[in-house]
C-alpha cells in the first residue's frame, strides 16, 4: 500500500520536474539548507526536491503543526529533522536555534521565525533565502538593514495569494470545520475577522457552503469590497451577536478575547485560520471568572463552559485550524505545489547569485511567478 505522503508526491507535478531538473543542475551542490516550516506531506516533496539539487536540508517544523509520519519519512530519506511536534514554544525556540547552528547557507523560513533568531548569532557564510508567509515579510521587514541579504517572500507572489492563500485556505478550512465538527454549513452565520486573501477566500468558501457570511474589517476600502462581493459587514458586536461560527484570518493577535464572551451565543464555535494561534486568545479566555469548566471533547474540540450555561467551542486549541485536528490534510496538493514551486525557484535563484544583495525581504521576482505559471499550465492542464 502507498502513503499518504507517496500520494502527495507523485501528484506535485511541478516539484517532480523540478526535482529531475536539480538532480541533474545540481543548484545548492555543497550548500546547506535550514528550514522552519510545517512538516506535512507536501513538505516532504519540497524538502526532497531540495536535497535531489545537492543540498544538505536540516529541517525543524512550526508550533503544533509537525506531523509524525513527514518525520519518519523525512529521517528515511536522510534528511536532518530537529526535533518533533510540540506546542511549547520554549522548546520550539530551542529547536530553530538548533537548525542555525548547522550555519545554514540558505534559509527557508515560515513567519520570520529563523530569520529573526538569526541576528542573535550572525555567521558570514549566509547568503539569504526565503519566507513564506504574510506574518513573515511584516516581521522581517522591519529588520531589513541588519538582515541584508536576498529574502524573497514567497507569499507576496500574486501566484500564492491566489491560488493558495485564496481558494486552497478557503477550501481546507471549510473541509476542516465540516470533518472536526461533523456540522452542517447551511443557513450557519459564519462570521469572518479580516479580508486579506485567506479571509476572502473562507468567505467564499462557506457562502458556496450555503452559510450566510458577514465580514469584520477595519480598513473601510476592503470592507467595501466584502460589501460588494455580496457579504453582510455588520459592526463588530452585532456580528459576534449573531455568528454561529466565528473564523479569524487576520494576522493579528487578541482578535477574540474574554471580553467578547458576552455577545457569543450559546454553542458559537470559535476557529483560528491565521498563521500564529494568538488570534483568539485562548488562555485569557480560560482564565476568565465567567469561565466555569472546560471539556476536551471528540479530537480537536474543546468546549468552554460559562457560568449562565452558555457553551463555547474552540476548534483545534485556536492554532491554524487546516493543520490541526484528526487527519489534517491542509491545503490541496496543487496549491502547495505551486507554492513550493516558487520556494524551489526562489531558493535556487538565490544560491545562483540571482538575486540582489538589494532584495532584502522583497516579492517574488516576476520571472519565476511566469517560469510557475507557465509549467503548472503546461502540467496540469495541457
Ligand atoms: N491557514 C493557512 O493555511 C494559512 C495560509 C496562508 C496564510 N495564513 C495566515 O492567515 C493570516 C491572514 O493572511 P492574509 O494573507 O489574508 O493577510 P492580509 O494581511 O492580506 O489580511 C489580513 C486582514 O485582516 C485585517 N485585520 C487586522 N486586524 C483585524 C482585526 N482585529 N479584526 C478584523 N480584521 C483585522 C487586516 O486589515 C487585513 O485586511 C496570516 O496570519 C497568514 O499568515 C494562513
Amino acid at each position: 500500500m502507498t502513503s499518504r505522503i507517496d500520494w502527495v508526491r507523485a501528484n506535485c507535478r511541478l516539484l517532480l520536474a523540478i526535482a529531475e531538473e536539480f538532480a541533474a543542475t545540481q543548484p545548492f551542490r555543497d550548500l546547506t539548507i535550514g528550514t522552519g516550516i510545517h512538516l506535512e506531506p507536501k513538505t516532504v516533496a519540497l524538502l526532497l526536491t531540495l536535497k535531489a539539487g545537492g543540498a544538505r536540508v536540516v529541517s525543524t517544523g512550526n508550533l503544533n503543526s509537525t506531523q509524525p509520519e513527514a518525520v519518519e519519512y523525512l529521517r528515511a530519506q536522510d534528511i536532518d529533522v530537529v526535533g518533533d511536534r510540540t506546542t511549547d514554544e520554549r522548546e520550539h525556540d530551542e529547536y530553530l536555534r538548533e537548525v542555525l547552528s548547522r550555519r545554514p547557507h540558505l534559509l527557508l523560513d515560515n513567519g520570520g521565525d529563523l530569520f529573526a533568531r538569526y541576528l542573535d548569532d550572525r555567521y558570514e557564510q549566509l547568503l539569504g533565502g526565503t519566507e513564506e508567509t504574510t506574518s513573515g515579510r511584516v516581521r522581517l521587514s522591519k529588520l531589513r538593514a541588519q538582515l541584508g541579504r536576498p529574502i524573497l517572500v514567497i507569499n507576496d507572489s500574486p501566484i500564492k495569494q491566489f491560488a493558495e492563500n485564496r481558494h486552497a485556505v478557503g477550501q481546507s478550512v471549510l473541509e476542516s470545520f465540516l470533518r472536526i465538527t461533523n456540522r452542517a454549513t447551511n443557513g450557519r452565520n459564519v462570521l469572518v475577522f479580516g479580508y486579506g486573501s485567506v479571509g476572502r477566500g473562507i468567505a467564499a468558501s462557506f457562502r458556496n457552503a450555503f452559510a450566510s457570511v458577514a465580514v469584520i474589517e477595519p480598513d473601510p476600502v476592503l470592507r467595501l469590497e466584502a460589501s460588494f462581493d455580496g457579504f453582510q459587514v455588520p459592526d463588530r458586536a452585532t456580528g459576534l451577536r449573531q455568528a454561529d461560527v466565528v473564523i479569524t484570518a487576520t494576522g493579528a493577535a487578541g482578535v477574540i478575547t474574554e471580553a467578547d464572551l458576552d455577545v457569543l451565543r450559546h454553542r458559537v464555535v470559535l476557529i483560528n485560520a491565521g498563521h500564529f494561534p494568538a488570534e483568539i486568545a485562548v488562555d485569557r479566555i480560560m482564565a476568565d471568572p465567567r469561565v466555569t469548566g472546560r471539556r476536551d471533547g471528540p479530537e480537536g474540540i474543546t468546549t468552554v463552559e460559562l457560568t449562565d450555561g452558555r457553551q463555547i467551542h474552540v476548534l483545534t486549541g485556536g492554532h491554524m485550524v487546516n493543520l490541526g485536528g484528526p487527519r489534517p490534510l491542509g491545503n490541496s496538493i496543487e496549491s502547495m505545489d505551486l507554492g513550493f514551486a516558487l520556494q524551489a525557484r526562489c531558493l535556487e535563484a538565490v544560491a545562483r547569485g540571482r538575486a540582489s544583495p538589494e532584495d532584502v525581504v522583497v516579492p517574488v521576482p516576476a520571472w519565476i511567478n511566469a517560469l510557475v505559471a507557465e509549467a503548472f499550465l503546461e502540467r496540469y492542464r495541457g
